[in-house]
């Protein structure tokens, strides 16, 4: 596409948390990275009353507040002149005026390419979708002219809800032109398991039910629910955080190779072994969930005060495939714990036989692959020596370990949306979520929801804030014959 074409970033919801923490962010660090093409505006859009220079102002204090070193006075200069406002209701037809004033006063004669942003209340997602629609700006009048959407999360509230919603915009919309977000797919180290899967061929002979015992996949949080009680009791952890970032997660770990890095070839590979998930009934559910609840939830702002909503969650996945029968997929997630984590374990099976002997009641630790998600990115692989001048043979787990920060010195983590809207922007979707995958994580969360949210539903367990969660969490693992494997980000050096 022309340089000379202008392209436009419509954000929704400008006036948000979401735009001042990640989203202008994002766009003002890959400016200074030189990656925004010069043609690039972007217009925020909300009902708040704002002026193009109130805007700008506001984004300037969040970037110095979420940028941390990337902040630049000069930087910043440079950038804010891109940053437009245009006040109004998106999701009425009058609200749209202002924003299609704009485009005929900014694009000119060429017309323009817009990617649309939607970080509103899912509520208006469709609301917005038709008021674009019906103010003909979803249509590409050509094909350089693209129009494209993105839509945050959630992405409806269960299986139907979903389906519904992904009916009601693609009666304006193709699927090529919605880009739907998982912010977990721009991180760095999520993107880097594929190529650490398939990049190399040392793992992947070993990556199936031969070798591996089970999968742990752990996110876990310090903080609380914070401002967003609210939307948080309604949700709950298996719907904010299982059926998106982990099950994404999941598949990756899980899939086969696609042929080409392509969006859809690789997506076409996620979606086969999210199907190959067997969801369960709902006892089988119950039998397969532990949930928590910080001590102290039901007095946060927004939360009901005999709410049953679970702040952490344990579940066991199986996929019935070649590849994986019979290998446990162990996720876990919750807020308020020790540290901030996100981690895939893969525990090895034992070696059949050991010929050396093991102290009385010393059990063998078997092989173990740790892919650190956040924070200290990287990949650590545990394997047995000989503990060195010992009178007698002494074995002992020893590691080898990639860190991004060592071999990638001076390089900071890009933020996961840097990634995210740069794609969007080329229309490269491979880190969007298709809609088949979103409707069939709905199906495979649903009964764990139910577990926890039936009338006969026990209450979820409390925990203390800055544990790692329900103690009850280790008898769900003691029954499923396996434990907790140590956490790298709960390592104190
Ligand atoms: C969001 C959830 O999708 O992910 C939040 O709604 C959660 O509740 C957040 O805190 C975690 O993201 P990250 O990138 O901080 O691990």
């Amino acid at each position: 596409m022309s340089e000379q074409v202008p392209q436009t970033i419509v954000i929704f919801g400008a006036s948000g948390d979401l735009t001042a923490r990640k989203l202008i962010p994002s766009l003002y660090r890959l400016d200074r990275k030189k990656r925004l093409p010069g043609c690039v505006r972007i217009v925020g859009v909300s009902r708040t009353p704002l002026s193009n220079e109130e805007f700008q102002k506001r984004m300037g204090e969040a970037v110095k507040q979420f940028s941390g070193n990337d902040w630049n006075a000069e930087d910043w200069a440079r950038f804010a002149p891109r940053l437009n406002y245009c006040p109004g209701d998106a999701s009425t037809a009058e609200g749209l005026v202002n924003l299609q004033n704009w485009f005929e006063t900014h694009e000119g004669t060429t017309g323009g390419a817009r990617l649309f942003y939607l970080s509103v209340a899912p509520s208006l997602y469709g609301q917005i979708v038709a008021q674009l629609a019906g103010a003909g700006m979803t249509k590409p009048p050509t094909a350089d002219l693209w129009r494209r959407i993105i839509i945050e999360k959630p992405f409806g509230h269960d299986a139907a809800s979903a389906k519904l919603l992904n009916e009601e915009i693609r009666q304006y919309l193709r699927e090529e032109q919605i880009y739907r977000i998982d912010h977990y797919l721009g991180k760095e180290t999520v993107q880097n398991l594929l190529v650490f899967r398939f990049g190399n061929t040392l793992f992947e002979p070993l990556w199936n039910a031969n070798y591996i015992d089970h999968v742990q996949i752990t996110v876990a949080e310090t903080v609380k629910v914070g401002t967003r009680g609210d939307y948080y009791d309604k949700a709950g952890v298996l719907r904010d955080m299982f059926q998106n970032h982990l099950l994404q997660i999941m598949a990756i770990v899980g899939m086969e190779a696609p042929a080409k890095y392509t969006a859809d070839m690789l997506r076409n590979e996620k979606v086969k072994l999210l199907e190959a998930i067997t969801v369960p009934t709902d006892e089988e559910a119950s039998d397969a969930i532990w949930t928590g609840q910080y001590e102290g939830y039901l007095r946060e702002k927004g939360v009901a005060p005999s709410s049953k909503t679970p702040t952490y969650s344990a579940i066991r996945l199986n996929v019935d495939n070649w590849r994986w029968r019979g290998v446990p997929f162990f996720l876990r997630s919750g807020k308020a714990l020790a540290s901030r984590t996100s981690e895939i374990q893969i525990q090895f099976r034992c070696p059949p036989h050991l010929m050396f002997p093991l102290p009385p009641g010393a059990k063998l630790e078997c092989n173990r692959l740790a892919i650190c998600i956040q924070p200290n990115e990287g990949i650590h692989l545990r394997f047995q020596t000989k503990v060195p001048d010992q009178e007698k043979m002494v074995i002992a787990p020893s590691e080898m370990e990639f860190q991004y920060e060592k071999s990638y010195s001076g390089v900071t983590i890009p933020e996961a949306y840097e990634r995210l809207l740069q794609d969007a922007l080329i229309g490269d979707a491979s880190l969007f979520m298709r809609s088949d995958e979103i409707e069939r994580s709905w199906a495979i969360i649903e009964p764990f929801i139910h577990a926890a949210e039936s009338e006969k539903a026990p209450n979820p367990e409390e925990y203390i804030v800055g544990s790692m969660g329900p103690v009850g969490a280790d008898g769900f693992m003691d029954r499923n014959l396996r434990e907790w494997l140590p956490l790298y980000g709960n390592r104190t050096n």
